[in-house]
C-alpha cells in the first residue's frame, strides 16, 4: 500500500460578490437573520456565462500553477465533485478534461474523468474514492476537484434557500506518496435515501422532464430545519466512532474541516465533542455555503494561514443532500 500526499491546492471564487444587504433588496430577509441563523455575510456568485466546468478550469490551472514538483509527469484522472453539472450528459469532468487538454500536458487522452454527485458531501466522498485508487497503487496522481455554480440552481425569490448558498471551485492534486502513513488514515461514510427529498431538485431529471407547467419546481428545495436537526446530532455521533475506531480523542485532531453548511451546526458540532476552537477553520462568512466545494476552499485557506505542517492529523467532514455524510481520518 502507498500512502497520499496533497500535491497541490488551487481555489478560483467568481468576481461578483452578493452581500446580505443585497439580498434585502432581493427577498424578505434581513443582515441581522442571516447572520445569526447562518454566520453568512457574503457569498460569491458566478456570472451568466460561466459554468461549473470553468470555475473547476480555473481552480485547477491555480493548482498545477502551485505544483512545487516536476515530479509529476501525467494526471491518471479527473475526479469532479459538483450538484451542480454543466449537462446531464456528459460529466462535468469530462468537460473540464477537454478544457485542460489544451493547456497543460498533464492532462492527455489517458486521463479518465468521471464526477462525484452526490450533494455537499460529494467532494469527501471524492477524497475516499482518489485516496483508494492511490493506496492501492493503480495510479499515481488524481486530480480532484470540488466545483459549484449552484447559484444557477437557486430560486432568487426563495428566502430560504437563496440566502444560503455560493459559487465557487478548489482543486487538489493528488499524489502517491512511499510513506504509506501519509493521507488517508480511515473513513466512514454513509447515507439515509429515504430522506432524499430533504434537498433536491425536483424537475429536470427522468423522473419529472420540465415541462411549460413545472418549470417552478426546477430550483434547489431544501426543508432547512430537518437538515440542521439532523445533522447536529449525526455528524459528530459519526465523528466520535471514527476517532474511537482510531484510538483517537476529539483534540488528537490538529484541524477539523468542516463542510460549511452553518456557523451554528459546526459550533454544535464542536460543542458536542469538546473540540478546542483553534482546531477549527472556517470560512462560511466570506463564501456562504459552496456545497461540494467548501471542503477544498477552506482547506486551501488553512493551509494558506499555516494551520497544519507536515504529519498533522486532519478530520474533514461534510453532510448533504442524498441525505449523505461522510468523514476521513488524514495525515498530512
Ligand atoms: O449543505 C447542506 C445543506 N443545507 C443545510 O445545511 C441547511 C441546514 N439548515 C439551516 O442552515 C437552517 O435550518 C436555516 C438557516 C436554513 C434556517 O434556520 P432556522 O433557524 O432553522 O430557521 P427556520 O427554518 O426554523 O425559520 C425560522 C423563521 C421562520 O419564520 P416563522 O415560521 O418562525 O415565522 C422562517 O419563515 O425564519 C423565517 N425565515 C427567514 N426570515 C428572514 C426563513 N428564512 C428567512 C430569511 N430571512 N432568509
Amino acid at each position: 500500500m502507498f500512502g497520499v500526499k496533497v500535491s497541490s491546492i488551487g481555489i478560483y471564487l467568481p468576481s461578483k460578490v452578493l452581500s446580505n444587504y443585497d439580498l434585502e433588496k432581493m427577498v424578505d430577509t434581513t443582515d441581522e437573520w442571516i447572520t445569526q441563523r447562518t454566520g453568512i455575510k457574503y457569498r460569491y456568485i458566478s456570472d451568466e456565462d460561466s459554468s461549473t466546468s470553468d470555475l473547476a478550469l480555473n481552480a485547477s490551472l491555480n493548482a498545477i500553477n502551485n505544483l512545487k514538483t516536476n515530479n509529476i509527469d501525467k494526471i491518471d484522472l479527473i475526479i469532479l465533485a459538483t450538484n451542480s453539472p454543466d449537462y446531464i450528459v456528459p460529466a462535468t469532468a469530462s468537460v473540464l478534461h477537454g478544457k485542460l487538454k489544451t493547456k497543460t500536458n498533464l492532462i492527455s487522452d489517458n486521463t479518465g474523468s468521471m464526477d462525484v454527485f452526490s450533494g455537499c458531501t460529494a467532494f469527501v466522498y471524492a477524497l475516499i474514492t482518489a485516496s483508494s485508487l492511490i493506496k492501492s497503487g493503480i495510479y499515481k496522481n488524481i486530480l480532484l476537484v470540488g466545483s459549484e455554480t449552484i447559484s444557477k440552481l437557486v430560486d432568487w425569490k426563495d428566502r430560504t434557500v437563496c440566502i444560503l448558498l455560493g459559487d465557487g471551485a478548489g482543486s487538489f492534486i493528488l499524489s502517491y506518496d512511499e510513506d504509506s502513513t501519509k493521507g488517508l488514515i480511515d473513513a466512514n461514510v454513509g447515507s439515509d435515501g429515504t430522506k432524499f427529498d430533504l434537498i433536491y431538485i425536483p424537475v429536470g431529471g427522468v423522473k419529472e422532464p420540465p415541462n411549460c407547467e413545472n418549470l417552478n419546481n426546477r430550483y434547489l428545495k431544501m426543508v432547512g430545519r430537518e437538515v440542521f436537526k439532523i445533522a447536529i446530532t449525526l455528524v459528530p455521533d459519526k465523528i466520535r466512532e471514527l476517532l474511537s475506531k482510531n484510538n483517537l480523542k476529539p483534540n488528537d485532531i490538529k484541524l477539523y474541516i468542516f463542510h460549511q453548511a452553518n456557523i451554528r451546526i459546526i459550533n454544535g458540532i464542536m460543542e458536542n465533542l469538546g473540540i478546542e476552537a483553534n482546531r477549527v477553520y472556517n470560512n462560511i462568512d466570506k463564501y456562504g455555503n459552496t456545497s461540494a466545494a467548501s471542503v477544498p476552499i477552506v482547506f486551501y485557506e488553512a493551509l494558506q494561514n499555516g494551520l497544519v505542517k507536515e504529519g498533522d492529523l486532519v478530520l474533514f467532514s461534510a453532510f448533504g443532500a442524498g441525505f449523505t455524510w461522510a468523514n476521513v481520518l488524514w495525515r498530512l
